[in-house]
């Protein structure tokens, strides 16, 4: 396959995001021959910098964030030759917007061009309008939004409207990684080339489903952004939600970008509204507290923060209902935090009992678990007679699959694919405006309801699986979160 060149440019470019993984992505790409020497990625952010000191960060990034195997230093060398910098407020008509201008227009017009929004989305719309106004939109032009769109359904709905107000959807890429990630992707796979579980998959046989992403790290040096936002817009408006439509779609008619899409759209649409009560009831938030690893202390979020205060969740449990006919009854238990005990994003499905049983003990359900990280893979527990004890004995055991080993590959960093997915020009994994707006409709309700102190902040002591309250959320039902098991 051979692939076009491109001018890449970052907006946001001397952020977390663009040092972290935009770079490393594309370096990988480049590795993998994806990226042609004429291609240009260009970071743009208002620091005063000039091409060699943004080569100077770029290198410095992928000399941390690319695995040390991998760090060949006459490929980043090449690599960073083709990076660029220039100096410009994208959200200020009045900045200096030639830099740009005559590295751009250099070009016939047809090379595809991707800007990369990297920056508080609240400037989308006006980097938009400037894009437009300083005649750099071509036919070739998409832009790419990094999550998450807007602070809610008004802001997201603005953000749309205005960037909608100059590129046609389909040159508008909304991204969210979590549909980067090969184990979300494959779940299309395992559930639709595998009658086996197709078949199973409704309330019938289902009794319960959890999805959890965890993760070890606090809020680091994002705390201006996190505290403003919380773990409910920054984690479950988008990716829980994305992995929870993965998971309860019908089949889509086709693998084509709007058929997957419109089958998202009807999970997000099919979400059982939050009453107060459910708010009530049905939903937990956390914060961490100070903790212990190894004899090291963990600092608090307060800490973290360096506040006195705040009302903002490192933590969110969410009991949710799916009115259809194949998930009535159901619930999905949506999980994440900030300091937990470990690094998991993880979907365990619980099949339900029979109602009968030939042995003197009931058996065990079955338990799918797709791990889409760390260790990549899926197992699935089976009951099996106990070889050590008499013929009615029953025994839990696993089947597992562990992707990696099992293909002898690497395993990409989520953006790569969908970096390139953009580049190509293949919208299959990215939202569509109404996906962001319906997804917002859900959660909003929960946020009003929040702040109305319907859910009082439960503490968490870091490094642990989260407050106590998010285990008790799940006994209420007679379940227990997946490590509890
Ligand atoms: C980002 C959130 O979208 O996802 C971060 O803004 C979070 O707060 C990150 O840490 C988690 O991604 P991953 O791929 O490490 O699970």
């Amino acid at each position: 396959q051979t692939y076009p060149p491109f001018d890449f440019i970052i907006f946001g470019a001397t952020g977390d995001l663009t040092i972290r993984k935009l770079i490393p992505a594309l370096f990988y790409r480049y590795l993998d021959k994806q990226i042609p020497a004429e291609t240009r990625i260009i970071g743009a952010a208002r620091s005063a910098l000039n091409d060699n000191d943004f080569r100077e960060r770029a290198r410095a990034g992928l000399n941390q964030f690319v695995q040390e195997s991998d760090r060949d230093q006459e490929k980043i060398e090449a690599f960073i030759q083709q990076v660029h910098y220039v100096s410009l407020d994208g959200a200020n008509a009045n900045s200096n917007w030639s830099d740009l201008q005559n590295l751009l227009n250099g070009d016939k017009g047809n090379k595809i061009r991707i800007f990369y929004f990297a920056t508080a989305p609240r400037l989308y719309g006006d980097i938009c309008d400037n894009l437009s106004d300083k005649g750099l939109l071509t036919e070739t032009t998409r832009v790419v939004l990094e999550k998450p769109i807007g602070t809610s359904l008004e802001t997201a709905q603005e953000i749309n409207r205005r960037v909608g107000k100059h590129l046609p959807e389909n040159h508008i890429f909304r991204i969210d990684h979590y549909l980067g990630k090969e184990t979300v992707q494959n779940i299309i796979a395992l559930r639709f080339a595998n009658p086996v579980f197709e078949r199973l998959w409704n309330s019938d046989s289902i009794d319960y489903i959890q999805i959890t992403a965890a993760e070890t790290v606090g809020v680091g040096s994002r705390g201006g952004y996190y505290d403003g936002a919380g773990a409910l817009r920054d984690m479950v408006q988008n990716h829980l939600l994305q992995v929870l439509c993965m998971v309860a779609m019908d089949p889509p008619i086709s693998l084509n970008a709007d058929d997957l899409r419109n089958e998202k759209l009807k999970v997000l649409r099919s979400l059982k509204p939050m009453t107060d009560e459910d708010i009530r009831t049905n939903t937990v938030r956390g914060q961490y507290q100070e903790g212990n690893k190894n004899g090291e202390k963990i600092p608090s979020y307060l800490e973290d923060l360096k506040k006195d205060s705040s009302d903002t969740e490192t933590f969110i449990a969410i009991k949710a209902q799916i009115n259809t006919a194949r998930w009535s009854g159901v619930p999905f238990y949506l999980r994440t935090g900030k300091r937990m005990a470990e690094k998991t994003s993880e979907i365990v499905i619980q099949f339900k009992s029979s109602t009968w049983s030939l042995f003197p003990t009931s058996p065990e359900p079955n338990r799918l678990h797709i791990r889409i990280q760390p260790d990549e893979g899926v197992s699935l527990s089976l009951q099996v007679k106990d070889p050590s004890k008499s013929h009615t004995s029953l025994r839990s055991t696993f089947i597992d699959i562990d992707f990696s080993p099992t293909f002898h590959i690497r395993y990409p960093d989520s953006y790569e694919g969908l970096l390139m997915d953009a580049v190509r020009g293949d919208p299959l994994l990215f939202i569509r405006c109404d996906e962001v707006e319906a997804a917002w409709r859900w959660i909003e309700p929960i946020l009003n309801g929040w702040s109305k102190g319907l859910t009082p902040m439960a503490k968490y002591k870091s490094g642990t699986w989260g407050p106590n309250e998010a285990t008790e959320l799940l006994a209420k039902d007679g379940h227990l979160w997946h490590e509890d098991m």
